[in-house]
Order: structure tokens, then sequence, then C-alpha cells
């Protein structure tokens, strides 16, 4: 980060990008591999690759490609944002959330998080995408800790009833029929887990487990904004299959979902 103040740097992010691709009413943070969805989502505007904007890092996972471009989506002015920072990386938490921050404080009224997750539901297995209904921020870390936000800005104590919000999953269930919701736990990461790992998840209320999504869901809705998640499925969680888990397999299970995911993530967006 380029400030102390991780506001005062997202606020330099938010300007950047405004400066940078114009303005837009919806972000969207697309998870490993899906960067081949954004031409599905619309006409493709422009683009920049995000370590050009002010504090954003270099993305270091394979299969992301840090670009964040301007889209238009169906009319809508979206924002996609192809690439995020992970605390396994090591970001501190202000990284971890920078994006969706300068997204909000860009003027984006909404954003829609993505991710690949394992999913702890045996009925719905790899290529499925979930809408998210609910988190278990199981990070150890929250995006509310630290000094107070500064003058002008709500306070810490978020409210996160109803986080993922009930209308965006209404209009996600009436353009793809019968699409299941879950419950995300979000987890540090790092390793998969272990099969006992997911015998405690699921008895605590999770449908699905992956490595992002909880930190940036809170500070979006902090600063006001609309939030939807969408899981893609890209294995059974661990212990649930009898194949090990490989991050290449996520990965090219993440490409071949992508006109699902598109056309999903194209109904929301035109609901947002
Ligand atoms: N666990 C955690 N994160 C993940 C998984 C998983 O099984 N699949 C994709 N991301």
């Amino acid at each position: 980060m380029t400030s102390t103040d991780p506001y005062t740097a997202a606020h330099a992010a938010g300007d950047a990008i405004r400066e940078r691709l114009g303005e837009h009413r919806v972000a969207l943070v697309l998870g490993s591999g899906w960067a081949d969805v954004v031409p599905m989502l619309g006409t493709v505007r422009d683009g920049v690759p995000m370590p050009e904007l002010p504090g954003f890092p270099e993305p270091a996972v394979q299969g992301h490609s840090g670009m964040a471009h301007s889209v238009d989506a169906d009319g809508v002015p979206l924002l996609v944002m192809a690439g995020r920072a992970h605390l396994y990386e090591e970001h501190p938490v202000p990284t971890v959330v920078h994006g969706v921050r300068a997204a909000v404080l860009s003027g984006c009224a909404t954003v829609v998080l993505t991710n690949a997750a394992g999913s702890l539901m045996p009925e719905h297995g790899p290529g499925t995408p979930v809408m998210i209904r609910d988190h278990l921020n199981l990070t150890g870390a929250n995006p509310m800790t630290g000094a107070d936000p500064p003058a002008g800005m709500p306070g810490r104590f978020s409210d996160l009833t109803d986080l993922y919000s009930p209308r965006l999953r209404a209009a996600a269930a009436a353009a793809v029929p019968g699409i299941p919701e879950g419950v995300y736990a979000g987890l540090l990461g790092g390793s998969y887990e272990t099969p006992a790992e997911i015998a405690m998840l699921r008895s605590w209320g999770a449908d699905l487990v992956g490595m992002s999504t909880v930190l940036e869901a809170i500070a979006a809705r902090h600063l006001g904004a609309e939030v939807a998640g969408v899981s893609l499925v890209t294995n059974l969680a661990a212990g649930m299959s009898a194949e090990a888990l490989d991050h290449r397999e996520v990965l090219a299970t993440g490409k071949a979902s992508v006109p699902r995911l598109a056309e999903l993530l194209r109904a929301v967006v035109a609901a947002a």
C-alpha cells in the first residue's frame, strides 16, 4: 500500500479507476481462471493492468490476469477486476480488500464477488455455480479491525444480516431455475483442507469452502454496497471423493465452466 490509511489509498485508486476507465455502476471480482468470462459479459471497452492503479499488488497466482476492464454489460457500466490479492499470499488485509473499496469509492453501488470453491454438498459437484447465501469468516482476520474508519465513513460495526443480497439471489434464481444456494466458509488457505476440517465445517453449517471473498464482502458492505457472491464448484471438498485435490484441475474446471458462469453473471449484473 502506498499509504498507511487504507481508505485514503482506496480513494486514490477509485479516482484512478474513474480517470482510466470511467464510471461504473457494478463491480465484478473474478476468481481463479475466469478471465475468459470477460468478453462474454458484454462489450469490453477498455482495460488497465491492475498493478498500474495505486495500491494494487502484482498478481502471484497462476490463472489470474490482474486486469481491470470496463465492460458495457447490456447497458450496465461494469467494472471487472480479473485477479485478486489473497491472504495466503501474505498480503495484508487492507490490500486484500483494496480492490472492492476502490471500486465502491469510484462509484460502484453493487459488488459481485466470484470464487472457485470446494463443495460440501455431494449432490453439487464440479462445474456447478452456487449463489452464496451467507458466509463463515474463518480467516481469523477482518477488514474492520485497526484504526477507526476516518470521518465521513460509516463506523466499523457493520451489520452483516443479509450480507448477500436477497434481491440479487432472487434474480439469479429467476434466471437460472434451481440454482443452489450455500453458506461459504472462507479460510486463510494456502493448503486445501483435511477431511477432518471438512467434517467440522459441515457440522458448522458450511456448504462451500474457499480462500477468498469473505473479507471483500465485509469491506464492500461497510461502504454501503449491495453484495452478491457466486461460487463455482471446482471440486468436492477434501475426503468427499476418491481423487486428491489438484490446483491445475481447479483451474481447468473453472475454464470449462466459463459459458455457464457468464450466463449467470449477466443475469446478476442486469438485476443490479
Ligand atoms: N478448498 C479451499 N479452496 C478451494 C477449494 C477447496 O476445496 N477448491 C477451490 N478453492
